[in-house]
This record gives structure tokens, C-alpha cells and sequence, in this order.
């Protein structure tokens, strides 16, 4: 085959897989979560005795009202009126992002619209972390720092903000967890060049943390 047209069938050949990307990624439909139950839980106190970190998942997946829960507790909107969320937010920028890794895909919560927005069609648990455990837990939310929506703030500040945001948000799922009788650990053992390569983040998003959520082993 002469050059030009092997260097052709080339840019073909990624052009098709560009394609077969963008339609499995294009097949990954919208998730409306059912409404957040947000009258139930344990009292605070004997929660806070029980909150831990957890490594030892069973597989299965948690029930569309559970994550539902689960996400509204991370980072939902309580105050309607206002749009404002159960954790703080330095400025109520509110720039922390949680993705949503399962098996089926990768998706965005969309607090307001109460919805997982669809990313891509790939199963990136076993991207999330180095621990073995990450592969086969239902869930790993990935909290992604969106630096775009952070205002004018130092660039030093915006990464102090979205670390302190996203302590806030894990402790949350923490205490949701804990109450609910699920395993969770928090993470910053994951690769910070790979993962969010693999997601397809913007330079100006970055990943702060990794959080995995389950049911426990035993
Ligand atoms: C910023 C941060 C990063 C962490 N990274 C990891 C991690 O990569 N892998 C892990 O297994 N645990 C990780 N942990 C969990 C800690 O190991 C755990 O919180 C600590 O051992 C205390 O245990 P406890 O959470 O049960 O109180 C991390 C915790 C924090 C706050």
C-alpha cells in the first residue's frame, strides 16, 4: 500500500474507534434518581461511634433509592429556595463535581436535577485506585475539583477550597454510610495522570479524592 494511503486507512481506523466511543458513550442514558428519603437515619451520636473505613466489598449494587440517598447526603440540595447543598462550599461555588463509577459507566450527580448524567460507557472501577478492593465494589465516586466554576479566587485557594469541599462531602458520605450499615473508604491512592485521562477531564478539572461505597463482606 503506498504511504499516503496506509497513513489514510490509518486515521480511518481511529476515526472508526472515535466513533464506536462516542456511540457506546452516546447509549449510556440519563439516570433520574428516585426522590431522596431524607427523614430516615440513625441518631447522630451513635452514628459518629460507628463511622470507620472500611476495604472489604461485596459486589452487589446498590438500589437506585439507596444511591439516591447516598448522594443527596454527599452533596445534594437541601434548600431549595436557594439551591444550596448539605455540605459547604467556600464563595457557594459549589465547584466539586461527584462522578459516579459503576460497572455500567461513568456518570456525573446532578444535584438539582436530582439525575446521574451519563460520561462514558466503561466500567473505570479498577482505574479508580491501586487496591484490589476498587475493581469489585458497586460504586466509586470520584470528587472532581471544576477549578472553571471557582471564581477569582488564588490559585492556591481553589485547591485549599476544593480539598476542604471535598473533606466535607466524604465525611458526609461517611456518616450516610455508617448509619446505613454500608463500607466506605476514602482514597487518594489512584493514578493522578492516568484517572483522569481515562475520565476525559478538562486541564482545568482535578480529581481531589476517590471514595468507595458498598456493601460490607461480613
Ligand atoms: C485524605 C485521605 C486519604 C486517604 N487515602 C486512603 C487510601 O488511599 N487508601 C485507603 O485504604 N485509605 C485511605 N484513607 C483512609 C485512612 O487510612 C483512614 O481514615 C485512617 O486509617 C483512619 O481510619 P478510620 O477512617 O477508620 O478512622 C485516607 C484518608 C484520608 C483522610
Amino acid at each position: 500500500m503506498p504511504n499516503l494511503s496506509r497513513r489514510y486507512a490509518g486515521w480511518l481506523v481511529v476515526a472508526l474507534i472515535g466513533c464506536a466511543a462516542f456511540m457506546m458513550a452516546q447509549e449510556l442514558k440519563p439516570i433520574l434518581l428516585p426522590q431522596p428519603q431524607t427523614d430516615g437515619g440513625r441518631p447522630l451520636m451513635q452514628v459518629l461511634k460507628d463511622r470507620h473505613s472500611s476495604r472489604e466489598f461485596r459486589g452487589d449494587k446498590l438500589p437506585p433509592q439507596v444511591l439516591s440517598n447516598l448522594l443527596w447526603a454527599a452533596f445534594g440540595v437541601n434548600r431549595p429556595d436557594s439551591g444550596k447543598r448539605t455540605a459547604p462550599s467556600a464563595m457557594n461555588r459549589q465547584e466539586i463535581d461527584i462522578y459516579v463509577a459503576t460497572q455500567d459507566g461513568l456518570y456525573v450527580y446532578d444535584a438539582k436535577a436530582n439525575a446521574l448524567n451519563p460520561v462514558l460507557a466503561q466500567d473505570l472501577r479498577a482505574a479508580t485506585g491501586m487496591q484490589p478492593f476498587v475493581k469489585d465494589a458497586p460504586l466509586n465516586l470520584v470528587y472532581v475539583a471544576d477549578f472553571a466554576k471557582a471564581g477569582s479566587a488564588s490559585s492556591e485557594d481553589q485547591v485549599i477550597y476544593a480539598a476542604a469541599g471535598t473533606g466535607f462531602i466524604s465525611q458526609n458520605v461517611y456518616l450516610f454510610c455508617a448509619s446505613e450499615g454500608l463500607a466506605t473508604v476514602v482514597r487518594a491512592s489512584f493514578d493522578r495522570v492516568a484517572l483522569p485521562k481515562l475520565m476525559k477531564l478538562r486541564p482545568d478539572q482535578r480529581i481531589i479524592l476517590v471514595q468507595t461505597v458498598g456493601y460490607p463482606k461480613n
